[in-house]
C-alpha cells in the first residue's frame, strides 16, 4: 500500500468560527500532505510495504522512529478529520453516554480531564479517549504516537501541535480544546469507532 491524503469531509470553512478556513487548508493541504509524502519516501526500501496503516505503525513503533512518526500522523489526521464536523458537539448518543458514565465518571469529568490530558500534553502531540480491555481510558501522547501501540483503540483524538491551534487560539491551547469538545466533536463517529471496538 501507500499513504494517500484524503480530501476533508467538508468544506474548509465548516468548522469557521472555531476552526478557520486558514488553519483547516495550512493543516490538511500543507502539514498532513507532508505525512503522506515523508511517509511514503520512508516506507520504500522499510520492509513494511504492503502491510496496512494500523501494522506500519505497531511494527515500525521503537524500531523506524522516522517512518512511525509519519505514518502515526497520517492515521491521526485521517481520523482528526471525521472526529470533527459543522455544528459538532452537543449531547452524546446514548449508548457512549451511558459508558463514560460507568468508566470516566460522567460526562463534565471526562470533560475536564480530556481537556486536562491536552493541555498537559507538553509540547507537541495528541490527547484522546480510547478503549483498552474493554474499559474507556484517557491517555496522550506525544508527537505521532497514537494509543495503537499501547495495546488500545482510539476512539477520540484531539491534535494539540500548535499548527493545529496557533493560527486561531494562538497560545491558549485550553480555548482551542473546549472548543473542539463543546462545538467541533462529531459524535456519531465516536460512537461508530466505539461499536466497531467494543
Ligand atoms: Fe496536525
Amino acid at each position: 500500500m501507500s499513504f494517500k491524503l484524503p480530501e476533508l469531509p467538508y468544506a474548509y470553512d465548516a468548522l469557521a468560527p472555531y476552526m478557520s478556513a486558514e488553519t483547516l487548508e495550512f493543516h490538511h493541504d500543507k502539514h498532513h500532505n507532508a505525512y503522506v509524502t515523508k511517509g511514503n519516501e520512508l516506507l520504500a526500501g522499510s520492509g513494511l510495504e504492503g502491510k496496512s496503516l494500523e501494522e506500519i505503525i505497531k511494527e515500525s513503533y521503537g524500531k523506524n522512529a522516522a517512518l512511525f512518526n509519519n505514518a502515526g500522523q497520517h492515521y491521526n489526521h485521517i481520523h482528526f478529520w471525521k472526529w470533527m464536523k459543522k455544528d459538532g458537539g452537543g449531547s452524546l448518543p446514548g449508548a457512549l453516554s451511558s459508558k463514560i458514565d460507568s468508566d470516566l465518571g460522567g460526562f463534565d469529568k471526562f470533560r475536564a480531564d480530556f481537556i486536562a490530558a491536552g493541555v498537559g500534553q507538553f509540547g507537541s502531540g495528541w490527547a484522546w479517549l480510547a478503549i483498552k480491555d474493554g474499559k474507556l481510558e484517557i491517555m496522550k501522547t506525544p508527537n505521532g504516537e497514537n494509543p495503537l501501540v499501547h495495546g488500545a483503540t482510539p476512539i477520540l483524538g484531539v491534535d494539540v501541535w500548535e499548527h493545529s491551534y496557533y493560527i486561531d487560539y494562538r497560545n491558549a491551547r485550553p480555548k482551542y480544546l473546549e472548543a473542539f469538545i463543546d462545538n467541533m466533536v462529531n459524535w456519531d463517529y465516536v460512537l461508530e469507532l466505539y461499536e466497531a471496538a467494543s
